[in-house]
């Protein structure tokens, strides 16, 4: 194994070619070339949070390609085949980055949106945020990320509504913003590419806000605002729960006349810790699968919320955390070649109609004649933003340059990307990288086990992602909400 991964090291500059893009089919993400349908094993990428988003010392979690090096090396052992990244530049290069995940046999979820000032929506006064410098700003999103193949798909929103409240005005607004991306895309991407909405698992205003998103006005499939994909940051599964006791079920009951593709934009509560990453068996199982796409765990880096697979110190060195040893051996037991590359569903589905009746919950907004283009607008969608964009470029390097600890104080050595070969994605278990210590040992008798409390974070972020800063609030509501309609 060793040798054959130096000998790829040595040819990769040759080697590195492209994922197969992936479009929406129905209710599945399918492989544009063979049909077969698709199922996202993915994790949250972000680096410190939000204060890993720094365009004004140049910096985002995708500005670094030696940086990307060493995690999509890390990411390919673990078996991912896909990153979700929250809040990313424009002006910034991503080349090297989307192009190291890209030969990793990785696809990347991008949110439009940021937590400073004027990108993103305010979901109590989202008519204060709408404005031409916003969708602007999504638009050079588009720009920097449509020529990259392994580009998934857009969020337009992260948990904009999170209550009845947040459900009474945003909504339209939501909408309105994936018209305007998608109208963007038409006019000037390559590609027809994914947009859709990453929503809190508050479950009064879940099912509501699916409908509302995955909705056609006047039966008009085609129509511009009707979200491609619905995803949700569910914590509903903690420690060795099953597939009714998380309410899992509840969500399967839920979603299985969904007219598009469906997943987990974030999962993986945190309490117990360590973690035991029991539902990996039924997310990829028969249970789900034939409803959900899948799912992205939260999150790669450790934060002092403590969701992290791996700790990312100041000197760019990671010491690999419990939960990763015991999320790849959860990944590890599922039969990935059942799961993956198989023909998609053919069975037809419905579309259901916008109109008020649709929404059930009283205070959630039921008006679906949208916010028009806001002044200045529709000129930037006709000449485009004029700002960078990305292209993939050979990458002549995937020696991971920084030092990696397993578990158990271990040195990985010989840490590099393996370039896949065309049309390949990454797939658990196909990838042990490193030659020092078995992928296989998830052993947790090492000297770090049932010390999380010592390995602390090096990170001193100073202030929390939204993502970071929901996932309390979402996991109280969805013991409040969710479980009260058991
Ligand atoms: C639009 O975005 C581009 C790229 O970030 C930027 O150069 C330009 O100034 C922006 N224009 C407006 C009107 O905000
Ligand atoms: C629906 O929203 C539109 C646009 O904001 C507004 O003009 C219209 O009055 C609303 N309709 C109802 C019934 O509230
Ligand atoms: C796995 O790790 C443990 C603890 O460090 C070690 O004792 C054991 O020899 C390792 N097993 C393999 C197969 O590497």
């Amino acid at each position: 194994m060793l040798i054959q991964s130096a000998l790829v090291a040595a040819l990769g500059a040759t080697l590195a070619n492209a994922v197969t893009t992936l479009e929406v089919k129905g209710r599945q993400f399918v492989n544009s070339k063979t049909g077969d349908a698709f199922q996202i094993v993915g994790a949250a990428y972000q680096i410190g949070g939000s204060s890993g988003y720094d365009p004004s010392h140049g910096k985002d979690p995708l500005s670094d390609g030696d940086i990307c090096r060493r995690d999509a090396a890390l990411m390919q052992t673990l078996g991912v085949n896909t990153i979700r990244v929250y809040n990313l530049s424009p002006d910034l290069n991503h080349d090297e980055c989307a192009s190291i995940f890209n030969a990793a046999g990785m696809y990347m979820l991008i949110d439009v949106n940021s937590p400073l000032s004027g990108e993103s929506l305010n979901s109590l006064k989202p008519w204060e945020s709408y404005y031409a410098g916003y969708l602007n700003r999504t638009f050079a999103i588009v720009d920097n990320f449509k020529n990259y193949p392994n580009l998934l798909g857009f969020f337009s929103g992260n948990e904009v509504i999170d209550a009845v409240k947040t459900g009474a005005e945003a909504p339209p607004y939501i909408r309105a913003v994936t018209r305007d991306l998608k109208t963007y895309i038409k006019a000037h991407a390559d590609r027809q590419i994914p947009v859709g909405y990453s929503a809190a698992d508050v479950r009064d205003v879940l099912e509501d806000s699916w409908n509302f998103f995955q909705c056609a006005i006047d039966g008009d499939d085609n129509d511009m605002s009707r979200a491609d994909m619905f995803a949700l940051n569910s914590y509903s599964w903690c420690g060795e729960s099953s597939f009714t006791e998380s309410g899992y079920d509840q969500l399967v009951a839920m979603f299985k006349t969904t007219s598009i593709p469906v997943f987990y934009s974030e999962f993986g509560c945190n309490t117990p810790s360590p973690r035991v990453f029991t539902e990996i068996g039924t997310i990829y199982g028969t249970q789900m699968t034939g409803v959900f796409s899948g799912g992205v765990v939260y999150e790669y880096a450790q934060e002092p919320n403590n969701y992290g697979l791996a700790t990312v110190n100041s000197d760019n060195s990671v010491d690999l955390l419990d939960d990763f040893r015991t999320l790849q051996k959860q990944y590890n037991g599922v039969d990935f070649k059942s799961v993956q590359n198989v023909k998609a569903a053919t069975s037809s589905i419905t579309i259901p109609e916008c109109k008020a009746s649709l929404i059930q919950e009283d205070g959630f907004n039921n008006n679906f004649t949208l916010p028009v283009l806001p002044p200045g607008a529709q000129k930037i969608i006709s000449n485009g933003v004029g700002g960078l964009v990305g292209k993939i470029v050979d990458i002549s390097d995937w020696t991971v340059n920084h030092v990696v600890k397993d578990i158990d104080g271990t040195k990985l050595s010989n840490l590099a990307v393996t370039p896949l070969s065309d049309d390949e994605s990454n797939t658990p278990g196909s990838n042990t990288g490193g030659s020092s210590s078995s992928s296989g040992n998830t052993t947790t008798t090492g000297a770090n086990s049932g010390s999380s409390g010592s390995a602390a974070p090096q990170l001193a972020p100073t202030k929390l992602s939204t993502a970071a800063m929901a996932v309390p609030m979402v996991i109280a509501l969805s013991f409040a909400a969710g479980f009260s309609m058991i």
